[in-house]
């Protein structure tokens, strides 16, 4: 046991073009990851420049191992800022933010052209994970994300690594806003029949979210 993980990262490192997996074994050797990625085993990374993410359905079959694109769906404004959440782009067909960056545990959007002036916020149990973007008073960024590498090819896993927010990959959903036109269908963590009203939790379905690293 101890051999084979001492050799994993050697064997990942010589196929580094093969695989997803490899470049964030790669970021996870050149960086020690922070708390945020405690007790999240071995592969862990918290580094992964210009990234997008996919949904997985984790209980439902899925038409392909990528799984369904997810992007920056609104989520409302006030004066001066606007808020975002994870919403699948087949339900919010717009992509501003074309990419996204977690840098050491913060996961912000990047635009197609410029800056964003965006943070994370904290993600609390029962609520979806959001991001305010304003160029007034921006808050810190908070360090919760986490990028866990595929290392075991035999495990069932996709070759892709999963996202994590509070050490957590297992308890993401995919949640319809309501039945009204352009519901969007958006990220919740930890999914609850008590929420704030603003999804549908028996529309919910468990996924896992894939990081889909670009070339
Ligand atoms: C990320 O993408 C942007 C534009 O899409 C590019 O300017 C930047 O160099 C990329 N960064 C990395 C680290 O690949
Ligand atoms: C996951 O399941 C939902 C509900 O059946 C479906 O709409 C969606 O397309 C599935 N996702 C993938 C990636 O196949
Ligand atoms: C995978 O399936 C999802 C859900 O049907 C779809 O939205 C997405 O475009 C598919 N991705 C690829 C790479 O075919
Ligand atoms: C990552 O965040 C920690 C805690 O905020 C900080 O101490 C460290 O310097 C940061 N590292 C990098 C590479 O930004
Ligand atoms: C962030 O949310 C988590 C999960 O609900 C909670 O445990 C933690 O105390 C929160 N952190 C802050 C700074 O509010
Ligand atoms: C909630 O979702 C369920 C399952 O998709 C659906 O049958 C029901 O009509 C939805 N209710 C509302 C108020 O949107």
């Amino acid at each position: 046991m101890l051999a084979l993980l001492a050799l994993l990262p050697l064997a990942c490192v010589s196929a580094v073009s093969a695989s997803p997996v490899s470049r964030s074994l790669l970021h996870a050797r050149q960086h020690q990851p922070g708390p945020w990625c405690d007790g999240l085993g071995a592969g862990v990374f918290d580094i992964a420049p210009n990234v997008t993410l996919a949904a997985l359905n984790s209980t439902l079959p899925n038409a392909n191992s990528t799984g369904a694109p997810l992007v920056m769906g609104q989520a409302g404004a006030v004066d001066g800022a606007s808020f975002k959440i994870l919403s699948t782009w087949a339900s919010f067909p717009f992509n501003d933010f074309p990419t996204m960056s977690l840098n050491n545990g913060s996961l912000i959007p990047n635009a197609a052209i410029g800056v964003v002036s965006a943070a994370d916020n904290n993600v609390t149990e029962a609520s979806a994970p959001s991001w305010i973007l304003t160029t007034f008073d921006l808050p810190a960024s908070v360090q919760i994300y986490c990028g866990v590498a595929d290392t075991d090819p035999a495990g069932g896993g996709t070759g892709f690594p999963l996202l994590a927010v509070h050490g957590d990959t297992d308890h993401f959903s995919l949640c319809s806003a309501g039945d009204f036109t352009n519901a969007q269908t958006n990220i919740i963590w930890r999914a609850s029949a008590v929420n704030d009203g603003s999804y549908n939790f028996t529309s919910c379905y468990p996924v896992h979210i894939q990081i889909i690293e670009m070339d």
